[in-house]
């Protein structure tokens, strides 16, 4: 466990069944100019109609920007920051999953047009808010609401990569369950997945402290026993609301730790092949987690005894660890997540591009306990075509 770490949040969280009300006392006599940052996907859920009136209630005048992408790149980060600094605003609220709440923070963090996301790509050092954001996620999730990460796409290499500053790091958070009511099965499940495995990743880390531990531990008790009837049920509000606590602590995690080669590997299945971030995850979970278990047997039999009733604390480490990845795999299987690279059209012929790409997420690489050498990712990649 490393010895010195930093903790650090977003300014105020709002959680709970109205959640969405501290709209109006945050704007109220305090901005007058607001942008919400969203897409179509969420405007046809008719999720927007709430905020929308909170923030009226508040006083401030409101644009909309609701054509961003899903998993942008730099360039179409730019063209929507480019949008956005032309509507003078001084608030800016992001109403939608990861892809929204990304380009949303680099929108915070320009210096209104006098940097491009091109430049932050080379120099992340050189991010300054100058606009303060409100983050009310939509799904549960990427934890982006919590972490001072932004991930694009950057299209000439085929590549996802992360900008990281501290700066981009929410004011505030609303984490309201009606936000996620319609949100479609699929996109619960592997968004729920991006969740257990930011959680399960960041307690299992190199980087892994005191501080991450809390947040991954809480994260996964919560991810465990909520993500199936959440997903499942829309009515589960309550299991709903679970599910954007959990997707939280577990960006909180990342804060404070950081992921391993789960996500390292999956970066190269979003990068050049399109596949979303937590379908990505959720494919290379398990043979990642089964590969490390020689090496994290302590940290899996805490997280079973932690997520389960203290009867079963006879086992053996191994057998809990053991039971841990069954349980993995029932809940993927519950989920119907389709785990396999050929139905994404991937083929042995794309291996080595694949492995390539995959040691190239250093960053990530080095935080997991057992080495992945090139041999094991190819293994990895094999596993799951
Ligand atoms: N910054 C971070 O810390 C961090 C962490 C993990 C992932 N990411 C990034 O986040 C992006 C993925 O975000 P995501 O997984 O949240 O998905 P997303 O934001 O790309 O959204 C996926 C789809 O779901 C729809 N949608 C979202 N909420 C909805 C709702 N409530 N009802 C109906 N439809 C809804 C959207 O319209 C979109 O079509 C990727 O680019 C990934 O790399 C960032
Ligand atoms: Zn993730």
């Amino acid at each position: 466990m490393n010895s010195n770490y930093e903790l650090r949040m977003p300014g105020v969280v709002y959680h709970g069944e109205n959640a969405l009300e501290s709209l109006v006392s945050i704007v109220q006599g305090k901005y007058n100019r607001a942008v919400i940052f969203t897409d179509k996907g969420i405007e046809k859920a008719g999720i927007l109609e709430e905020p929308i009136r909170y923030l009226t209630q508040g006083g401030v005048s409101l644009e909309i920007l609701n054509e961003l992408p899903s998993e942008p790149t730099c360039d179409q980060a730019q063209k929507i920051i480019d949008r956005f600094i032309t509507m003078k605003a001084d608030i800016i609220i992001a109403i939608g999953g990861g892809s929204v709440m990304d380009i949303a923070k680099l929108a915070s963090v320009t210096g209104n047009g006098a940097l491009k996301v091109r430049d932050l790509l080379k120099s992340p050092h050189l991010c300054k808010k100058t606009i303060k954001t409100i983050m009310i996620p939509t799904t549960a999730g990427t934890g982006s609401e919590a972490t001072p990460n932004c991930i694009v796409a950057i299209p000439e290499k085929e590549l996802k990569v992360g900008i990281v500053h501290t700066d981009m790091i929410a004011d505030f958070v609303l984490l309201d369950g009606r936000m996620i009511r319609n949100l479609p099965k699929k996109i619960a499940a592997s968004t729920g997945v991006d969740a257990l495995a930011h959680a399960i990743e960041c307690y299992t880390s190199n980087k892994a402290n005191s501080f991450s531990d809390l947040f991954a531990l809480e994260a996964l008790k919560l991810i465990f026993s909520n993500i199936e009837k959440a997903c499942e049920d829309v009515n589960a509000i309550k299991e709903k609301g679970n599910m954007l606590l959990a997707s939280f602590y577990a960006g909180v995690a990342i804060s404070a730790s950081g992921t391993t080669a789960v996500h390292a590997l999956s970066y190269p299945l979003g990068g050049k092949y399109h596949i979303p971030h937590g379908i990505a995850n959720a494919i290379m979970l398990l043979p990642v987690l089964k590969y490390n278990k020689p090496y994290c047997l302590e940290e899996f039999a805490t997280v079973y005894d932690f997520v389960h009733s203290p009867e079963v604390q006879l086992l053996s480490k191994d057998e809990k660890a053991e039971k841990l990845l069954k349980r993995l795999e029932e809940i993927l299987h519950k989920l119907s997540i389709e785990t396999s690279l050929r139905s994404y059209g991937i083929k042995e012929s794309d291996l080595d591009t694949l492995v390539q790409a995959g040691m190239e997420v250093e960053r990530l690489l080095m935080n997991n306990k057992r080495e992945v050498t090139r041999e094991a990712a190819r293994e990895l990649y094999l596993q799951v075509i």
